[in-house]
């Protein structure tokens, strides 16, 4: 063998070692696994399943978490919270597969497009149960959705803007993703309710992909880019708290209104200091508990039914106290 050839086999030797390397830290940063409680080994479970978010650390889905664990604890169900640090649809679809090829007995995840989510969700779904949560897959063949009926809140979202604007605005929308399914209902809901408004006009539709420091840039550009827009509407958790950032600096108090969506505690922070105008309230930590369940259901033969609307409403600052006072110790 010349030298030049051991050299190339050396150079491939060790091409190979560092991309093993790298798929291994690869795969450990992209899945956060909860392993079993000390103490516990896998047959101290009834079942194995896994909630795959879109986003591990976003509080909205700490809240989807809670509810799932508390219903596991109180079952026996080992569960594992395993998906992208931050929101991104390969991870997430790829979690998905690597929770099928570990034979757990059952996933619940977003159905967030139906062109990425709805072939995979019918290939898992022959192996194992599949509840989709929060966004459905609605033409696959998951066993069940539970969450909010996404058009329709957008929709309430549309009337609660007509009513506090007295039918009068140039709105700029914020939506967490062009491409989910349920960011697209919540701007349809929501440009269906205010269509027959002549006085409310839709400028802009901009995407935060999410996250909370893009929606702020995107509220600061369209401020820039359209001085006639005079109320924001954001369509996932984090967007009106980016929106209300750049606005509680760069407009005097109420020359803009901003509804968003979701009870995170900034949220309701805006909403006390007058910035967020009303939000719609969602029940993250109920659809984490309720899917659990409905998952033991499916797995032990009882009907399930295929869709579960969890309670969606307008909440605006006068509704503060109230809102505390039912959510309890939970939230
Ligand atoms: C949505 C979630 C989304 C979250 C993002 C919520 O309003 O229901 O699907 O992941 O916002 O912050």
């Amino acid at each position: 063998m010349s030298r030049l050839t051991k050299a190339a086999y050396g150079v491939g030797i060790l091409f190979f070692l560092v991309s093993c390397a790298f798929s291994v830290f690869y795969g450990y940063m992209v899945v956060n696994h909860d392993l079993p409680a000390e103490g516990k080994t896998m047959e101290t479970y009834n079942y194995h399943f896994v909630l795959v978010p879109e986003e591990l650390d976003n509080d909205y889905w700490r809240l989807v978490e809670e509810g799932a664990q508390k219903a596991a604890e109180e079952h026996g169900v080992l569960l594992e919270y395993a998906g992208p640090k931050q929101a991104n649809i390969d991870e997430h679809l790829k979690t998905i597969e690597m929770s099928m090829a570990s034979k757990v007995d059952g996933i619940i995840t977003q159905g967030l497009s139906d062109e990425q989510f709805t072939p995979l969700i019918n290939r898992v779904v022959e192996k194992l149960p599949v509840i989709t949560i929060d966004t459905d897959a609605a033409n696959s063949n998951r066993m069940a959705y539970i969450g909010t009926d996404n058009y329709y809140s957008g929709f309430l979202a549309g009337k609660a803007l007509i009513e506090d604007t007295n039918g009068q605005a140039n709105v700029a929308i914020i939506t967490g993703s062009f491409y989910a399914n349920h960011q697209q209902q919540r701007v349809q809901g929501f440009r269906d309710a205010v269509e027959t408004e002549a006085g409310i006009k839709i400028i802009t539709v901009e995407e935060s992909e999410i996250s909370r420091v893009r929606a702020a840039e995107k509220a600061y550009q369209i401020l820039m880019d359209y001085p006639e827009v005079n109320a924001f509407y954001g369509t996932s958790a984090l967007d009106a708290i980016g929106i209300a950032q750049v606005v509680d600096k760069f407009r005097e108090q109420d020359q803009v209104y901003i509804i968003g969506f979701d009870t995170l505690p900034e949220t309701l922070k805006y909403i006390t200091k007058g910035t967020i105008k009303a939000t719609v309230v969602q029940e993250p930590f109920e659809m984490g508990y309720k899917a659990v369940v409905m998952m033991i259901d499916l797995i032990e033969g009882k009907k399930v039914p295929p869709v579960i609307h969890t309670n969606t409403r307008i909440m605006r600052e006068e509704d503060l106290p109230d809102i505390h006072r039912a959510m309890g110790e939970e939230y």
